[in-house]
């Protein structure tokens, strides 16, 4: 079997926001191959540990460790959660490309020609250079879930980091979307952040149940009973061939939806 080296790791962290915990005692290690489900209840702390991970939050203890050979703060690529709140600012799709560059050259960088070269690759291969030159407000959720892809993927990441990027997308455009991030689980780690167990795990090679601890999971298929003893408040229901999950009320917490 092939080894596979790993690209990050978090040991003992705990974090949270203003002297709060939201995550406790959690130790995790990301690898190059993995394509890794991060599922929980709402505010069970599943951005938060995203954010670790980029560096966007001090933990209050534990370490956040690369393996710098084979990745840096900069080569992780990050699609943020988005609400319907955040598509109306003018900007065309072209600068939101681009503006995945900056990350690692500063914003006052001034775009070399390679730079245009590779944002009109990937926007090419994300089928939205048509769209280039529009502005946000103008696409439908589906084309706007891969303008925000492409700002995570132009600077070539070794880890792409996606937080529940299903929310945005009509279900037409669903399976289209996992099949290509399955094509990109080839070239880097996935992380992804869902509600949709069901639906993921036909995809992931791991899960990672989060409700104020992490629970890793090494396998793709996940039951019912296992998110119980996890401490996961998340139901798996087969509706036919569709699968469904729906958020339980936490009870033993301090956590309610
Ligand atoms: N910037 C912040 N300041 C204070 N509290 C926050 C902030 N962001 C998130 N929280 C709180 O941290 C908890 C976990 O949030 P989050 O990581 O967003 O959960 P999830 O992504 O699993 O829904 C929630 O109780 C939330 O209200
Ligand atoms: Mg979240």
């Amino acid at each position: 079997m092939q080894e596979h080296n790993w690209l990050l790791r978090l040991e003992n962290i705990s974090a949270g926001y203003n002297g709060d915990t939201v995550l406790s005692d959690v130790s995790l290690q990301i690898s190059d191959n993995d394509f890794m489900g991060v599922i929980g209840p709402n505010g069970g702390g599943k951005t938060t540990l995203l954010k670790v991970m980029l560096g966007l939050l001090t933990p209050f203890y534990g370490e956040v460790i690369f393996n710098r050979e084979l990745l840096t703060p900069y080569n992780i690529g990050y699609l943020p959660q988005m609400s319907e709140g955040d598509i109306s600012f003018p900007v065309s799709v072209r600068d939101i490309v681009m503006s995945g560059l900056m990350q690692s050259r500063g914003a006052m960088a001034r775009m070399k020609r390679a730079d245009r070269e590779r944002s009109a690759t990937v926007m090419k291969d994300l089928g939205i250079w048509h769209l280039r030159n529009r502005c946000l407000s103008e696409l439908s959720g589906g084309e706007l879930q891969r303008v925000y892809l492409g700002r995570a993927l132009i600077g070539s990441p070794r880890l792409l980091l996606l937080d529940e990027p299903g929310n945005f997308v009509d279900s037409s455009f669903e399976q289209g979307f996992y099949d290509m991030l399955k094509e990109l689980n080839k070239k880097m780690a996935v992380v992804m952040v869902s509600h949709d167990v069901g639906t993921i795990s036909a995809y992931v090679k791991s899960f990672a149940c989060v409700n104020g601890k992490l629970h890793y999971h090494d396998s793709g298929r996940i039951t019912n009973d296992q998110l119980k003893d996890y401490g996961c408040p998340i139901q798996l229901i087969a509706h036919g061939d569709i699968p469904h999950t729906v958020l339980q009320k936490h009870i033993d917490g301090d956590i309610n939806i």
